[in-house]
């Protein structure tokens, strides 16, 4: 049996097009959708049962959405059912917890994050929606490997590593008075290496990294498969796309794919077999299937995801 790997959401917050935006290539996701396909925000599924029963990593906002493009989601059997066993969470950021709102009321559910994400949920009392008696919320520490379980506890098949990496405190909880990292620590982004507890098969799955750290390299060193944060081509792009954003990726806790601290450039030494950008920014030329920086990703041995692509490990 494969894992399957379905790419739910491939865009960075705010989709592509992003509702507020028309520059370049927002317009063209708009006009001309063949030459820059517009996609949802990122996410993806995994299934180690031949597509039977499905795990979140991130829940997007556009998750209705994306169960109703992607059949392998949708419900089976019965009047109520959902093939969706429970979402895992990545970071804080709206584009990766605000589609838990989709999944409301009575579904049995269990949803994993670290201790500083679940206080998000804690805190909101919004979250409440997903019914607590149906919905269990479990925390996760670092660096610790954890099997998976549905509501009731049956294994789910899939294991998972987690990890912290070099990133940033949701943007709705930056505290200006806290220093120059806003008050981020290590457990608000994580990095996740997800297994086919039968087979052994895996890869890792890192939608947000600010920095490729040595443990990090050692760590992703010929993996079989890595999606990678594809937020930004150069750090300066939104400032130059003159979207109004004054951030460089740096300031927003994204690597940028191009130049000599690139992710392209860093990955040359890591021989990873299947290099695959997710989270890509509304900005990024990356988009455009015809740019020349897509064809440059594509030279390097890198793939940049789509919704709806689908991978057999
Ligand atoms: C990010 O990844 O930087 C965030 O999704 C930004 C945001 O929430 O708009
Ligand atoms: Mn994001």
């Amino acid at each position: 049996m494969t894992m399957k790997v379905l790419v739910l959401g491939s865009a960075a917050g705010g989709g592509f097009p992003q509702w507020n935006c028309n520059c370049s290539n927002s317009s063209e996701a708009r006009k001309n959708p063949q030459r820059a396909k517009p996609r949802t925000q990122s996410s993806i599924a995994v299934s180690v049962d031949n597509g039977k029963n499905w795990f979140l990593f991130n829940a997007s906002p556009d998750l209705r959405q994306q169960i109703n493009d992607n059949v392998a989601l949708q419900p089976k059997t019965g009047i109520r059912h959902s093939p969706i066993l429970g979402v895992f969470i990545t970071n804080g950021d709206i584009d990766h917890i605000a589609g838990l709102l989709n999944l409301r009321e009575s579904h049995p559910l269990s949803i994993y994050a670290t201790k500083k994400v679940l206080n998000i949920l804690n805190s909101n009392t919004v979250f409440n929606v997903l019914n607590p008696d149906f919905v269990e919320r479990r925390e996760v520490s670092l660096n610790q490997t954890i099997l998976l379980k549905d509501k009731n506890k049956n294994s789910t098949g899939i294991e998972v590593e987690v990890f912290p990496v070099p990133g940033k405190i949701a943007l709705f909880l930056e505290d200006k008075n806290k220093g120059n990292n806003f008050g981020t620590d290590e457990e608000d982004t994580i990095g996740l290496k997800i297994i086919d507890k039968k087979t052994e098969k895996f890869f890792y799955y890192l939608p947000a990294c600010a920095e490729i750290t040595e443990d990090l390299k050692n760590r992703l060193k010929r993996a079989p498969m890595v999606f990678f944060d594809g937020t930004l081509w150069k750090n300066d792009e939104m400032l130059t796309a003159n979207v109004g954003v004054k951030k460089t990726g740096q300031r927003m806790g994204h690597m940028s794919m191009a130049g000599d601290n690139g992710t392209i450039e860093i990955f040359k030494n890591l021989d990873v077999k299947k290099k695959i950008f997710i989270h890509i920014n509304t900005t990024n030329p990356a988009l455009l299937e015809d740019s020349i920086e897509r064809k440059k990703i594509n030279k390097e041995g890198w793939e940049v995801s789509y919704d709806g692509m689908e991978i057999n490990l």
